[in-house]
């Protein structure tokens, strides 16, 4: 059901300031940005050969991604899957015992549909299932 890793999730205080460092240490460059107003953050995907890390800022301040900072600051916030297909994926995951933070599957960024399990459910890691476009 898995594919690979699509994408690891890094959240920061400032977009920019992480992009560049990115760029400066790993050599990492940006192929992809998007602003996602219903989540609340804006993101930088970085390529990492068939996935990404994606860097997300938050942009208001109830967003979850400014939550997750204000209680645990900066790091790595979720693990997105990649997975052929998403609906089935959470029909899979809902009758494993996870705990859905999406009941449906919903648009995510750049065209794909996506799934968040809860990670109280997932051993402490906040799961996305993602389907590409
Ligand atoms: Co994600």
């Amino acid at each position: 059901m898995l594919r690979c890793i699509d994408h690891v999730g890094h959240a920061v205080h400032d977009l920019d300031t992480a992009v560049a460092h990115y760029r400066d240490v790993l050599g990492a460059e940006v192929v992809h940005t998007e602003t996602i107003e219903r989540d609340g953050v804006r993101e930088a995907l970085l390529a990492v050969g068939d996935g990404f890390v994606q860097l997300l800022e938050a942009t208001r301040p109830d967003s979850p991604v400014a939550r997750f900072i204000e209680r645990n600051g900066e790091g790595v916030h979720h693990i997105g899957y990649r997975v052929d297909d998403v609906a089935a994926a959470l029909a899979q995951a809902r009758q494993g015992g996870a705990r859905l933070v999406d009941e449906e599957p919903r648009p995510g960024s750049r065209g794909t549909m996506v799934a968040f399990l809860h990670p109280k459910s997932m051993h402490g890691v906040l799961v996305e299932l993602v389907q590409e476009p």
